[in-house]
Order: structure tokens, then sequence, then C-alpha cells
């Protein structure tokens, strides 16, 4: 059997395979609320066979929305939908994983699919249109752009309810049956924002020195450890290093990654950049060198540019990575894991759901007859 076909386990998690679904935003929800392009998008991750997906980006409070399309967990209503995915997902074999995380001073942003904010006044209400005032650790904007506005800095008492928040969606993700929490602590969103010079200019506890820039993230860790049950894991997504001159470095996440280690997290699924002007080029497989650096440390998964079974074995096989996520990939091939058992010499019926198996199988047989 591959490395990639093969289980993997953490806490009271089995994977079926080391493949995961990237949380990808679908700019698609109204009020926060999940609906059926989720449940659709997500569910032929599961049909796929993939080990775990991981549902996108899901903020903590209102104004932690990347989008006003971003699906939220700060209201019991948005519960419901979310467990009716992850009911889904368990009952086809995978692991029901949800990102969740604040925008920071990247809220409230254009739809990613739409290119700008070029919404009609009469679409607007059709869309549940909203735009706010991001907060940020201090008043920094992204970068000198019209989507990017100069956000409020968050005051002393906002920051240290921030744990509080998280830990509520926690409580909330839970009880919608999520088997796996991923933080979503990468890509120049809040609590990126926090960890990184480059946006955080606080002078109270929770800026300055590399502690007190790690202070709110490791505060989170607690919160929802507090809260999130001993046998269930929990992900903790990092940009591993801005790429970006004064900004945090590979050296900083190796302490941040001991650090959270300590407070219960399991592994670190290891991204790069997201602030602007970061050095970040991606080629196959760019980012793979950033999860392979804290292997030591913790475990980790490998994500960016990773399109092809054997490249994904051979990460896994280097000792880089526990664990391949896939994006963009799996949205052009939902059935990745299929397809890579068959690539790989593994059995390529074992983990299709049994509706659909059988029938592959036989086509199998009769172009195997009709080869002679
Ligand atoms: C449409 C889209 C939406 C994304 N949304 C998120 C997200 O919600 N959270 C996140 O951490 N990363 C997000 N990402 C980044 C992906 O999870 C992934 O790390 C990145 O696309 C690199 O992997 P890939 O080359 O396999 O696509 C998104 C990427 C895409 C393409």
């Amino acid at each position: 059997m591959s490395h990639l076909i093969s289980p993997f386990s953490l806490r009271g998690a089995t994977f079926r395979n080391r493949l995961v679904v990237s949380p990808m935003c679908q700019y698609s929800a109204q009020h926060g609320l999940a609906n059926d392009w989720h449940f659709a998008h997500l569910a032929r991750f599961a049909l796929g066979g993939f080990g775990a997906v991981i549902v996108e980006a899901t903020a903590v409070t209102p104004e932690g929305r990347i989008t006003y399309g971003c699906l939220g967990l700060w209201d019991d209503a948005q519960i419901a939908p979310l467990a009716r995915i992850a009911a889904f997902l368990k009952s086809q074999g995978a692991v029901a994983g949800i990102q969740i995380g604040h925008a920071g001073r990247k809220a409230s942003t254009p739809l990613w699919w739409r290119g700008s904010f070029n919404e009609t006044e009469a679409e607007k209400p059709l869309v549940a249109f909203e735009h706010w005032q991001p907060v940020a650790p201090s008043p920094i904007p992204h970068m000198d752009h019209p989507d990017y506005q100069i956000p409020r800095a968050l005051t002393l008492a906002e920051v240290q309810a921030l744990p509080g928040h998280f830990a509520s969606a926690a409580t909330r993700a839970l009880r919608a049956g999520f088997d796996l929490i991923e933080i979503h602590g990468a890509h120049g969103y809040l609590l990126d924002q926090f960890l990184s010079p480059v946006a955080n200019h606080r002078t109270d506890a929770y800026g300055g020195s590399r502690a007190n820039r790690m202070r709110l993230m490791l505060e989170v860790i607690e919160a929802i450890r507090a809260v999130w049950p001993e046998d269930k894991p929990l992900f903790l997504r990092l940009s591993v290093q801005d790429a970006i001159e004064g900004g945090w470095t590979i050296e900083d996440s190796l302490v941040l990654a001991a650090e959270a280690r300590a407070r219960g997290v399991d592994l670190i699924d290891c991204s790069s950049g997201g602030f602007a002007g970061a050095g970040v080029r991606p080629a196959p497989g760019y980012q793979v060198p950033l999860a392979r650096a804290l292997h030591p440390v913790i475990p980790t998964m490998a994500v960016g540019l990773i399109t092809t079974p054997e490249q994904a074995e051979a990460i896994l096989t280097s000792g880089a990575a526990d664990l391949i996520a896939l994006g963009r990939t799996a949205l052009d091939d939902p059935n990745f894991p299929l397809h890579a058992a068959r690539a790989l010499g593994d059995d390529p019926y074992a983990q299709h759901p049994k509706q659909s198996g059988f029938a592959v199988r036989l086509r199998d047989q009769f172009l195997a007859r009709a080869q002679g």
C-alpha cells in the first residue's frame, strides 16, 4: 500500500488516507449561513475518497468575515446547515473538519470570483450585500488599494474577548458534529496580523516582543482546547513565513509550533505569505520545505501546487509531512483519491462509495476482457 492511501490517526480520529481537502472560501453564503452550494461542493470530496474535508474559513464574529459571502459560526442559527454537511461527510468515511478564523483588516473585501465591488443597487439585497469597517491589531491597512480600508484598532478589552469568540465558535462546531477544527492563523488574517511585526504595532501586552505577538494565538488555542474534546484533533494553519522584510520567519514558527503543541495543537498546516509584497513564488510543491522545517517539532500537512499522486507520495516518503492538502487540484478533480489509488497501485475500488465502486469494477472487467 502506498503512503498516500494508508490510514493516519490523530487522537480519536482516523483518516482513511493522507489526502485532505484544503479549506476554500466559496463566497456563496448569506448572513454566514451554509446552503446547498456548500453541501454539494463539499459532499463531492467525501464521495471522491478524501481522508478529510475541511470547510472554508468560517468567521467567529460577523466583522471577522473576509467577505459578506463567507460562512460564520457566531450564531446558533448557523449550526444546522453545517451539521447537515458534517453528517454527510462522516457518513461517507471522511473526517469532517472546519476552519475557524477572523479576517482582521482583510475583512469586508470583494467576493474573490467577482473581482471587485460590482454589485448593482438592485442586486445588493438579493445577495445580502454588507460592507463594514474591519478591525485589526493596529490601524494600518493591508495595502493602499480601494478594496482594503483603514481598520479600527481593537481595544485591549476587545482583544481579550477574542479567545472567547473562538471558543464559542468551536463549541458550535462541536454541536454541528465536526471531528476536526483548524484555526486559521495564516495568510495575513487577524491571528497572523498579531504575529507579524508588519501589521502589529501595539504597545500593550499583545504587541512588541515575539512572546507578546504570540500571546493572542496561544490564548486562542487554550480557549479552544478548553471546549474542544480531548479525543478530537486540532490543526493550526500558519504562514510559516511572511516572506517579507521584517516579517514573521521560519525560526519564529518553530518557536510557535512548540508552544502550540504544548497547548494541544496536533498538526501545523504549513502555508505562507498573505501580506502585501510577500515574496512567495508558487511553483510545484513550493511550500513543502516549510512543512519539512517544522516536522521535527510537530506533525505537519503540506499544501500548495501539489497536483499528482506521485508528487504527493514523494512528499510523504521523504518525511516532510504526514498529510497532503489539496486546494485547486481537488476542485479540478474531486475524485483525486480514487484516481491516486489506481495510479499508485492500490485497490482502485476500495475507497469508492458502495454505490459506484462495484460499477467501476465491472467497467474495468469488461474493458480487460475486450482487450483479450
Ligand atoms: C478559491 C480558494 C479559496 C481559498 N480559501 C481559503 C480559506 O478559506 N482558508 C485558507 O486557509 N486558505 C484558503 N485558500 C488557500 C488554499 O486552502 C490552499 O492553501 C492554496 O490554494 C494552495 O493550495 P493549492 O495549490 O492546492 O490550491 C483558498 C484557495 C482558493 C483557490
